[in-house]
């Protein structure tokens, strides 16, 4: 006779069995990793579109950047979950009638599904001086109190030239920011450890007046995933 936790067992090893079928190893591991992945059950428990969103809900627990009324620009926003955050908490959906309402652009080569809160600026390139002419007109008085990048290029499996990429890649931010961003304001910016990140921290200590290596509970351990946050924007002096 069959106990009912043992039934459950059964059913969900034969779940388990179809959802691993006619995949390879390395599509078996995805999966079995998302399965047992608790951000990935939070984010479909709270109507996140992915698990990136705790990365950021996290640092702003700790930080606080992202206050109601502020406008902000998410680089690499697709699928938009950082979006789905920074709606919530700079109210840029008008939800709370008694705060300030804030603005969130989004940009993506991708197509961004819309947010109700949110601009976005699907199949666009964020290091396209094209792309920042656009943002300029979306953002109130063309200024913007955070930029927040979770951009990543497509890896190709070489870590040191994934890590090239990624870093130049949060260089072109700062030819953003000295479009947009406000004094004052603030940056976070993904990038994969190597060689250059000191090179980063260097770049963007020269225009902000403190910054800090942050690694969420939310990003993997096993990933070389790093984000610079960069507070107290002071305009470059030419
Ligand atoms: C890790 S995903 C971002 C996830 C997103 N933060 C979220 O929470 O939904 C990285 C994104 O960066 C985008 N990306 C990479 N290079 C880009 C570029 N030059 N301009 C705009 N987006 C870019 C990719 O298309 C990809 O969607």
């Amino acid at each position: 006779m069959w106990r009912p936790c043992q039934r459950r067992c059964v059913h969900s090893s034969v779940r388990l069995m179809k959802k691993l079928g006619g995949k390879t190893p390395a599509e078996q591991r995805w999966v079995l990793r998302q399965l047992r992945d608790p951000y990935v059950k939070a984010s479909h428990a709270e109507n996140f579109r992915c698990r990136s969103a705790f990365k950021l809900l996290e640092m702003d627990d700790k930080f606080r950047l992202l206050q109601p009324g502020h406008s902000v620009v998410d680089c690499g926003a697709a699928p938009g979950a950082w979006s789905q955050v920074a709606v919530q908490r700079v109210n840029s959906a008008g939800t709370d009638p008694e705060l300030p309402s804030g603005t969130v652009v989004g940009i993506d080569l991708l197509n961004i599904p819309p947010l109700d809160g949110a601009h976005f600026l699907s199949s666009h390139d964020v290091t396209d001086p094209s792309t920042h002419a656009k943002l300029l007109e979306l953002l109130p008085n063309g200024r913007a109190h955070v930029i927040l990048s979770d951009m990543a290029p497509n890896a190709s499996g070489f870590r040191e030239m994934d890590h090239e990429r990624l870093i130049t890649m949060c260089l072109s931010l700062l030819d953003l920011a000295e479009k947009v961003l406000q004094p004052g304001g603030a940056l976070v910016c993904k990038y994969w450890d190597g060689i250059l990140a000191r090179t980063l921290h260097e770049r963007l200590s020269r225009v902000f007046g403190g910054v800090r290596t942050l690694k969420p509970n939310a990003s993997r351990k096993d990933s070389a995933e790093r984000y610079f946050f960069a507070k107290m924007y002071r305009k470059r002096i030419k």
